[in-house]
This record gives structure tokens, C-alpha cells and sequence, in this order.
């Protein structure tokens, strides 16, 4: 077995973030992450090289992408602990895969007598779809809420572990606070009752482990762009079963066997749901991605960005008029930090910081739900990957510790 590659040589591998001299502190890692040369490379040697038409073509050319496109998917396949790479389905994002669950899966499923859950903390890829469907449908749109310290309670749900719930829906990780779920007791408790469960792993791939059959989801859906890799695409796996039962969003080339001209003949997985020329740079760009990963142990480099995100814990915690939301439950997540001063609106604080090279995102972070719950319209956030370090975290504070001076 060849060794693992150390933070260090993570830190090495990205141009945008290693660029001398260092200005830029890019602490927006939960919107999307940089990108490794080997991702960029990837990408260039695609179009270069191996560019054609996937499951289009019979000269070597074309067969040659269909491989790569391929490949890919065996990469995501390995990647999540999916049986078959029939299991992984390529969309444009990860709400484009939430979409396609819902209108494809869940609006035949749910109904008056069939309710969905999802929790407070979803951001609004993972609320406004099952609201739609649930408003179709005529079903309930329950929510599991927040206990004070933002865990989630399971036990004031009445209803939701029951014959009464079809799916519920639920991020592994919170986009806001960094906070994990305890997804895969949920699902134990979920299936119980027969019930379905979708796994929104946005915020979890690349910093925990994803294991589709340990978790026992029956769906999962994350993106290439918050995993270093490119934006445009977007994964979603389900059980075999239940992607057979998924009616394709879009219909066009390449997912049917035959037309007819009444009716035509859907092909099966994973075609049926990938309709259109498939984004064969973009799969590559992801594998490029996975297998950069792969060189690295996955807890060091989560421990490396969640400890840098506790040590912002502890220097805001420690500025008067600075609070920290879910602090404790933050401190054991996966490097996200969301914070408010007294009196500084968040995106004055994220102007300021802009302009002194630190990176953050302020506003409610498409989760207005979650907002709600704190009792507030908007946060700022950094989010930490491997490749920042403390001088990260001092310029965050400095940044933090000036917009207070301007609005006192
Ligand atoms: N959900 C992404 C974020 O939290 C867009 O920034």
C-alpha cells in the first residue's frame, strides 16, 4: 500500500490558494472549494486528448471518452461504497439530483396519506423541492426542529418514525454550522417503518467518510464543486431498486431504447436518467478529484480544518458582542463557523473582510429556515479546508476585530 500524503502536500497542490504573495484567505469553502492542479490537468487533458462524444460514437475517439466517462463513475462508485456504478447517476448538482428524487421518485409516493420530513437545518436545495412536492401532492411537509444547541429532536416529532412518513430528506452535514447529523441512526430508526431516506452529503464529501452501505441510505446526492472539483456536476445514487422506480426529469437523447410514435421505451440505469450529452469533462474533473483525495487520509485532513475552526471558536468567543450559532456542535463538525457581531450587519462584515483579502460568506446561506430558528435574517460564515492555515484565522479575526472598531 502506498503512503498517504500528508496536509502539507495538500496545502502544496492548489495554484490559487498557494499563490505568492499570499492575499488571499479563502475561508468560503462551503460554497465551493479550489481546485488541485490534477483537477485542472484532468480537465485540460480531456478536451486536449481524449475529447468526443460519449455512448454516441463507434470510432475509437468517441469510445475512448465513453471509457472516461465511465471510468468516472466506477471512481464515484468506489468512492460512496455503491454495489454497481449503475447506482451512480451524473446531473448538473446535487439540487438538480434532490429535483429528480422528488419529481421523479417521491411525487408518485407521497400523498395524503404519505407525509415527507426534513429538518430546520436544510438549505433550501433540500426544503424547497419536497415542498413543492408535498404542496402537489396534497401530503404533509413535516419538520424535524432544532433543540437549543441546534441538535436535532428526534423525540418531539410525533408521527415521524411511522407507517404514516414516506421519506425523509436530511443533510449529513449543515451547511451553516458544520454540524453532523446522526443520519445513520435516523435511518435506522426511518426503516423501521419502511420509510425512505435521502442523504444530502454536500457538506460531508471530502471531510468524512461516505459509506452508502454502512449510512443504509436509500439515496445520496452531493456535487463536484464542494469536493475540488468542478462546478456542473453533480451526483446522485440510489438503491437499483429505487432508481428503477425514478421516472427521468428530462427526456431527449440517449436515455431510450426506442421510439415510438405514441410511446417509447425508456433504457435502463444509468442511462434512463442521464438524458443528453453527457458532461465528460466535468465527470473526469470529479474522478480527478476522488482520486486526489484518495492520497490522503481523510480524518488527518478533517482534523487539520476543524481544528482551525475551533481555534476561531475560540478567538471570537472570546471578542465581546461576537456569538458563535451551535458553538459546541460546531466544534465537532467539519469546519464551518457561523457567527454574528452586535451591530455589524454580516455583510458589512463581509465587505470588510473582502477588502482585506479573507473570503467569507454572509447572508442566510440559502438556509432561511435555520435563520429563522436563530432569530436572525443573516450570519456570517468562514469555512475551513486543508489548505488554510492560522494565518487564516488571524486574518478572519483581525478582519472581525476591525469591522467592530468601524461600528461602535
Ligand atoms: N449551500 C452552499 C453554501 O452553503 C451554496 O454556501
Amino acid at each position: 500500500m502506498t503512503a498517504k500524503l500528508g496536509v502539507a502536500e495538500f496545502m502544496q497542490a492548489f495554484p490559487l490558494v498557494c499563490a505568492e504573495p499570499a492575499n488571499l484567505h479563502y475561508l468560503d469553502n462551503a460554497a465551493t472549494t479550489q481546485k488541485p492542479e490534477v483537477v485542472i490537468d484532468a480537465m485540460t487533458d480531456c478536451y486536449r486528448k481524449t475529447y468526443g462524444p460519449v455512448h454516441r460514437g463507434l470510432y475509437p475517439l468517441a469510445e475512448a471518452a465513453s471509457d472516461l466517462y465511465e471510468q468516472a463513475r466506477e471512481t464515484v462508485a468506489a468512492f460512496i461504497g455503491a454495489d454497481t456504478p449503475r447506482e451512480i447517476i451524473f446531473t448538473r448538482s446535487a439540487t438538480e439530483s434532490i429535483n429528480l428524487v422528488a419529481r421523479g421518485w417521491a411525487s408518485h409516493q407521497l400523498g395524503p396519506a404519505k407525509a415527507a420530513w426534513v429538518s430546520r437545518l436544510e438549505h433550501h436545495s433540500n426544503y424547497l423541492p419536497w415542498q413543492a412536492v408535498c404542496n402537489e401532492q396534497g401530503a404533509r411537509l413535516g419538520i424535524i426542529e432544532l433543540q437549543a444547541d441546534g441538535a436535532l429532536d428526534l423525540n418531539a416529532c410525533e408521527s415521524l418514525f411511522s407507517d404514516e412518513t414516506g421519506l425523509i430528506a436530511i443533510s449529513l452535514v449543515s451547511n451553516v454550522t458544520g454540524s453532523i447529523q446522526p443520519v445513520a441512526d435516523l435511518i435506522k430508526r426511518a426503516h423501521r417503518h419502511g420509510i425512505v431516506v435521502l442523504v444530502d452529503a454536500c457538506q460531508a464529501a471530502g471531510h468524512i467518510e461516505l459509506d452508502v452501505a454502512q449510512l443504509d441510505c436509500d439515496f445520496l446526492v452531493m456535487s463536484g464543486h464542494k469536493l475540488y472539483g468542478p462546478t456542473g456536476i453533480g451526483v446522485l445514487y440510489g438503491r437499483t431498486a429505487l432508481l428503477e422506480q425514478t421516472d427521468p426529469l428530462l427526456l431527449g437523447g440517449g436515455m431510450v431504447d426506442w421510439v415510438g410514435e405514441r410511446h417509447s421505451q425508456w433504457s435502463g440505469l444509468p442511462a434512463k436518467l442521464e438524458a443528453g450529452s453527457p458532461n465528460l469533462a466535468g465527470a473526469v474533473g470529479l474522478a480527478a478529484a476522488i482520486r486526489f483525495l484518495n492520497e490522503f487520509e481523510l480524518k488527518d485532513l478533517h482534523a487539520h480544518s476543524q481544528g482551525l475552526a475551533n481555534a476561531a471558536i475560540d478567538r471570537l468567543q472570546r471578542l465581546p458582542g461576537v456569538s458563535v450559532y451551535s458553538s459546541a456542535l460546531s466544534r465537532e463538525g467539519t469546519g464551518i463557523v457561523s457567527f454574528n457581531i452586535d451591530g455589524v450587519h454580516p455583510h458589512d462584515l463581509g465587505q470588510i473582510a473582502g477588502e482585506e483579502g479573507v473570503a467569507i460568506r454572509a447572508g442566510h446561506h440559502c438556509c432561511q429556515p435555520l435563520m429563522q430558528h436563530f432569530n436572525v435574517a443573516a450570519t456570517a460564515r468562514a469555512s475551513f479546508a486543508p489548505y488554510n492555515t492560522l494565518d487564516d484565522v488571524e486574518a478572519l479575526v483581525g478582519a472581525v476585530e476591525r469591522a467592530r472598531m468601524m461600528f461602535a
